[in-house]
């Protein structure tokens, strides 16, 4: 059972996210916050609460973070996920009382409490909670499991042709994310674009015939619609839920260990995250570069035993995986 704590932005793709969190048994899902980034911070915290009742998510304590990135002004991706964040299925009220705490206070407040290196930080929007918490609790990020994000590409980007939304959206953010000393696991569009809901997907999502899984097929239905307008995709892309698959199974995800790095100056490139694929080992192989034959004047540093990269995904199992979350989770009647 891994313990996580969900850092996200409802936002389409984080609500199918939270819910998969919910349902999946090898999951423990101890906390979530939200972040500016799909829609302002009222929003997605409005839309989180509203998730609350979806899944009829209960113990589960949820708190508001950063309403705006760490510089500049909050980039809003309205032509993806409407004016709510979460445009398409009508939303139920809230189910859970906001924490009082910050977003970045509970985060602190449950690693400290929990046993050393038990908790993930899956953070699904941009870092701007991630790397406040790192900031502010410098001694905790050590007793941090690692952090496992959606975010970032190799190949492309989507907001620009270098940059990722969650990434561009407060790149400051995420490189002081990835220089933490703690392991990181990208989950980006190299990835996330080989798991689209397209069609014969949903056709096995809907099956489980519960008020959920019809919640979740009109999600898709509103996300596919901005996805084929704005990219002519067949199907949306999974990005968020991926990177709870990948905590929950790990042989859903084929990652490679490489130093990332993000840029924060470039004139077309600000966002991008930068891979270094030019000598990668398998992390299962081996945690010792050398061990491989990996020359050791390999300036992979600290950051390249500690980072992960996503490079490939087997999109049956994840569905599966979200298809048996949905069905353990069965009716909630959320709406009456
Ligand atoms: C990411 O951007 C957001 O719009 C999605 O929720 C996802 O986290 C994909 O680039
Ligand atoms: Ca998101």
């Amino acid at each position: 059972m891994t313990k996580i704590i969900l850092d996200c932005d409802p936002g389409h793709d984080d609500a199918i996210a939270m819910l998969l969190a919910w349902g999946n048994p090898d999951i423990e899902l101890l906390g979530v916050t939200t972040v500016a980034g799909n829609q302002t911070l009222e929003k997605v915290t409005t839309n989180a609460r509203a998730l609350a009742t979806v899944g009829s998510i209960t113990g589960v304590p949820f708190a508001a973070g950063a309403s705006r990135p760490l510089v500049g002004p909050q980039l809003i991706p309205e032509e993806i996920h409407g004016d709510s964040g979460l445009d398409g299925p009508q939303l139920p009220a809230p189910g859970v009382e906001l924490d009082s705490r910050h977003a970045i206070q509970l985060i602190a407040d449950i690693v400290a409490e929990q046993p050393d290196k038990s908790v993930t930080l899956v953070p699904t929007g941009s870092l701007t909670n991630v790397a406040l918490f790192a900031r502010t609790y410098p001694e905790l990020v050590e007793r941090v499991a690692g952090v496992t994000l959606m975010g970032g590409g190799h190949h492309t980007g989507n907001m620009t042709p270098a940059a990722e939304f969650n990434i561009l959206a407060d790149p400051e953010a995420a490189q002081i994310v990835f220089e933490a000393q703690w392991p990181v696991t990208m989950v980006g569009l190299d990835v996330t674009h080989k798991v689209l809901a397209t069609p014969d997907r949903m056709e096995q999502l809907k099956k489980v015939n519960t008020d959920v899984s019809q919640f979740i097929a009109e999600l898709v239905e509103f996300f596919g619609g901005s996805y084929m307008k704005e990219r002519r995709y067949p199907g949306p892309p999974m990005h968020d839920p991926l990177a709870v698959a990948a905590v929950a199974d790990p042989l859903i995800l084929t990652t490679v260990r490489a130093p990332i790095q993000v840029e924060t100056k470039g004139e077309f490139t600000r966002g991008q995250t930068v891979v270094d694929l030019r000598r990668t080992w398998n992390p299962d192989q081996a945690e010792d570069p050398s061990a491989l034959g990996i020359a050791d004047d390999y300036e992979a540093d600290a950051h390249g035993v500690r980072h992960c990269v996503g490079i490939d995904v087997d999109a049956d199992r994840f569905w599966d995986l979200l298809t048996s979350a949905l069905t353990r989770i069965g009716t909630t009647n959320f709406r009456g």
